[in-house]
């Protein structure tokens, strides 16, 4: 049993295999934090964390009461005006303005297991993995608002699920001016707090910052999780490292606005707010309506961030991906993008399909450029059928030919989209958002559907539907390539215009919902303009997504190395593409490019009739090596060894392990060769200390203890007829015997 319920005093203890989560009801009848990290006995009373002291020039409860004082308790769910000055979880206006409430805990209820949420994407239990759901119930005195705290106790992988969820029971419209999903008040603020941050070609590189007294925080406004800031965020003590260490993890299951707070107060508090960013929102609650929050994910461990990174992963694959894939391998795939943009015909391609299908590769992706009239991205989003012009025989004929060659099939939408040169835009002018008054404001020379309106969806539903099954589809990539502007809804009475961006990310989970019931062998990669919606709740739908626009081996190192601390590498669309690179310009070689790409879902993106016969030949032997070692490249537990964002990042390193650890493969990626270099070795994590290891065809075996302590002799002077060591890769496949 994972959650001990003391009756008496109405202390919940929420167990999972190594934490302990513990709050209370208080005074006041709201919930107070006690206690979130590793795990401790369960006792009848934690009174001595409940400690409180009068502290001068600070409102106290009553004057019953005056030790309680709101502005200096751990509260579970805060609320603002009652004495606690620190950014609260939630606030309600009523109809006569007020915004004041006065929560008062009801009776929770315990259940076995976690059922998914109605509308949202959200974590679940179908495999009877031990998980337990506890719903904490609370009424306001003033509106008679119900809240319902829901928690979620995932022991294996020490997560905890939390969500909020309100039900207006008054005849009376109350509005949901901030409704965030998690907050956590930790007692000190010695942390440091590690986000990823970047821009398009850029995204998830790591920042770390010591936490400092007020706000910070992370946030969009995007309509998007985006590029520039991801909802995924670790708080970690300063001396925590990959290795080791205390460090929580925090993410949300959304793909919308969002909001990542750490608030330190005046007494070192640090109160972790995680939910639907507040600014730009605001909800209705009709009477007896209710407004469900997304999921916040939390998790702790004392062991260091790779531990946090695989518990996290291993969580993710199990409670949260689609079981239909979520262990399934994916396919070797080569899309078309960067070898041909949008000048291709079937001709064309089939010559790609013939020669991917002598390379091994598994599937073809026909990317951008195949529908309406589009030869540039000026036109034709909307428009989802086939360019006559391009397929003359229709995209049917296309994908028999692709099916017959033993190949899947697959094809890139980009549903939330319409350009102004559109049959769509002829039809539905009124379906592009746009303001009142306002010239809307283009991004890549097109617009955003609205997809809070239920007709939007349903015309994207029909069209993507019939080409799913016209074209037998096994694969869509889903793209997004610009952001909101102008977030306005003519379908929306006045006073509903702040649901737009919740209501726009409904829309596009909805159309996900329907595609992924109708056709449950489609396997989706989730994309915006390469990585601006990376995030939990893409992946319950999509189980992989495209990491980022930028190919380029030496970004990607810092690219997929920052994402890998959020997100598991089954996750990652990496490819390899043509040099010079198409984004940096950089010249990398092959087996760089490859080496990089491995770690994660491969693909190819370059045009491969164009190759020596050399560089085939290296292709197919990268194809061949791939799937041989794929389970573990795509789901064997991640290590992260050298970081590229400490010091002067010239080295990084990683490594995959099998469960079983008799399996690895580890990678060393040198940005710049320096001459007469010191001597280097390779520290191996993750083996077993009493294995005998082989590595590549080193004749020689080693016990794990030896590689993982006194690590691996690494060369570094050119071998004969080498050209450079810059960009330079090395691979270790580590096999027990
Ligand atoms: C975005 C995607 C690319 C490609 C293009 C097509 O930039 O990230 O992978 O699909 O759109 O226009």
């Amino acid at each position: 049993m994972s959650i001990h319920v003391n009756e008496a005093n109405l202390t919940f203890h929420l167990q999972t295999d190594h934490t302990s989560y513990i709050f209370q009801i208080m005074k006041n009848g709201e919930a107070g934090q006690i206690y979130y990290g590793p795990r401790i006995h369960v006792q009848p009373t934690y009174q001595n964390l409940m400690s409180q002291e009068w502290r001068d020039a600070t409102p106290s409860l009553n004057e019953e009461n005056p030790n309680f004082q709101p502005a200096t308790i751990k509260a579970e769910y805060a609320s603002l005006g009652k004495g606690d000055f620190r950014q609260p979880a939630f606030q309600v206006t009523q109809a006569n303005g007020s915004r004041i409430t006065e929560l008062t805990y009801d009776h929770y209820q315990l259940l076995t297991g976690k059922q998914r949420l109605a509308n949202l994407p959200s974590t679940f239990d179908d495999t009877d993995d031990d998980t337990q759901t506890l719903v904490v119930s609370f009424n306001d005195r003033i509106t008679g608002l119900a809240l319902g705290l829901n928690y979620s106790i995932f022991p294996h992988q020490d997560v905890i699920v939390k969500s909020a969820k309100f039900t207006n029971p008054s005849s009376e419209k109350l509005v949901l001016n901030r409704v965030l999903s998690s907050q956590l008040d930790l007692p000190d603020a010695n942390y440091d707090l590690i986000q990823f941050s970047g821009t398009w070609a850029r995204e998830r590189h790591l920042y770390r910052h010591p936490l400092r007294s007020g706000m910070q925080s992370i946030s969009s406004l995007r309509m998007a999780s985006s590029h520039q800031q991801n909802p995924f965020m670790m708080l970690a003590r300063p001396q925590t490292t990959d290795e080791q260490g205390a460090v929580f993890g925090f993410n949300l299951v959304y793909s919308g606005n969002f909001l990542d707070a750490v608030e330190v107060d005046q007494y070192s508090t640090s109160r972790i707010l995680t939910g639907i960013n507040p600014d730009e929102f605001g909800w209705n609650l009709a009477p007896q309506a209710t407004f469900q929050t997304p999921e916040a994910i939390l998790s702790y461990t004392s062991a260091g961030m790779n531990q946090l990174s695989q518990q996290m992963a291993s969580f993710y694959q199990q409670h949260l991906v689609n079981p239909r894939f979520a262990h399934e391998e994916r396919p070797v795939l080569i899309n078309n993008w960067e070898a041909t943009y949008f000048d291709f015909n079937e001709a064309k391609l089939m010559t790609i399909v013939n020669q991917a299908k002598r390379l091994g590769i598994e599937m073809f992706v026909l990317d951008d450029g195949w529908f309406g009239h589009r030869d540039d991205d000026t036109t034709s989003l909307g428009d989802w059928f086939v360019d006559q012009r391009k397929f003359p025989d229709g995209i049917e004929h296309f994908s028999q030919a692709v099916h017959q060659q033993g190949m899947k099939f697959g094809l890139w939408f980009e549903p939330e989209m319409i350009s102004v040169d559109s049959d769509l835009y002829q039809q539905h002018p009124d379906w592009l958002i746009h303001a009142p008054k306002s010239t809307p404001t283009p991004g890549r020379h097109q617009f955003v559907l609205d997809m809070a309106r239920p007709e939007v969806v349903d015309y994207l539903f029909k069209l993507m539907s019939q080409m799913i099954e016209s074209a037998n589809l096994d694969y869509i990539k889903w793209d997004m390539n610009r952001y909101a502007t102008e977030m306005f809804s003519s379908r929306l009475t006045s006073d509903q215009q702040l649901e737009l961006p919740h209501r726009y990310i409904l829309g596009v989970y909805q159309l996900y919902v329907r595609l992924t019931q109708a056709y449950p062998n489609v396997l989706f990669e989730s994309c915006a303009s390469g990585g601006g919606r990376f995030d939990l709740g893409m992946m319950y739908y999509a189980p992989q997504a495209w990491t980022s626009d930028d190919t380029d081996a030496a970004e990607r190192l810092l690219i997929q190395f920052g994402t890998s601390y959020g997100y598991p590498q089954a996750m990652m669309g990496a490819h390899v593409s043509a040099v010079p690179n198409d984004q940096m310009g950089r010249i990398t070689s092959l087996k760089t490019r490859g080496a990089v790409a491995f770690f994660g879902d491969l693909g190819y993106e370059l045009d491969i009739t164009k190759m020596a016969p050399t560089e085939l030949d290296q292709v197919k032997k990268q194809v061949a090596f791939y799937k041989r070692y794929r389970q573990l490249f795509q789901f064997g537990k991640f290590y992260r060894i050298d970081s590229p964002f400490v010091g002067d990042g010239n080295v990084t390193s990683w490594q995959v392990v099998s469960d079983d650890q008799k399996q690895a493969i580890a990678a060393r990626y040198q940005l710049l060769n320096h001459p007469n270099a010191p001597y280097t070795r390779f520290y191996f994590k993750g083996l077993r200390p009493n294995q005998r290891y082989q590595i590549n065809d080193d004749p020689s075996t080693y016990y794990g203890d030896e590689l993982m302590n006194a690590g691996y002799f690494v060369p570094t002077i050119l071998a004969d007829g080498q050209a450079s060591k810059d960009f330079y890769a090395q691979l270790f496949v580590v096999t027990a015997i």
